[in-house]
């Protein structure tokens, strides 16, 4: 998405909207509704009560996760905008999503050096099961590693499809 979004529709205009409007489709779809939920209502309480020093790391994660949703929100209507409205538009896409992007990668480095490290310490095989069955009934189809629910390997597998040529997308 964010090679996309730098290089910009160029010719291939109305492909490149779709393309972005599936996109932010799916992530409000699999990661804001189900991936998230799964980290704030299962996995990060348990590392919560067993490792105290993860609580500040989880709370931001937690208040990201409650915001992700209407976050994702705004960008669909500014890309709408940028669509319909044209190129006056197009800078107040860009600065969101530059904004969005940033904080999500803050997110992730939280997530992966604090509380999946902590996660690793504390929490028993019978934690991990449970947490495996909870996980596994929503895969992610970006990760292309495990077998996806087939409606949202439709959804990926038309978003590989219209991407721009140039970005040479597949799987
Ligand atoms: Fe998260």
């Amino acid at each position: 998405m964010s090679m996309m979004v730098n290089k910009g529709p160029g010719e291939e205009s109305s492909r490149f909207f779709d393309s972005l409007r599936a996109i932010l489709f799916y992530i409000v779809e699999f990661p804001e509704r189900l991936h998230h939920r799964n980290e704030t209502e299962l996995l990060f309480p348990l590392v919560a009560t067993r490792a105290a020093q993860t609580r500040e790391a989880i709370a931001k994660v937690d208040l990201d996760h409650a915001k992700g949703e209407s976050a994702v929100k705004e960008l669909q209507h500014l890309l709408l905008g940028w669509e319909f409205m044209g190129e006056p538009r197009r800078q107040g896409f860009v600065d969101v999503f530059a904004q969005y992007l940033s904080l999500y990668r803050e997110h992730m480095t939280l997530e992966e050096t604090i509380i999946l490290q902590a996660a690793r310490q504390v929490l028993t095989p019978a934690d991990w099961a449970e947490l495996d069955t909870a996980f596994q009934s929503n895969r992610d189809a970006l990760t292309g590693t495990h077998p996806v629910d087939a409606a949202y390997e439709q959804l990926f597998s038309r978003i590989a499809h219209i991407a721009p040529a140039h970005l040479g997308v597949c799987f």
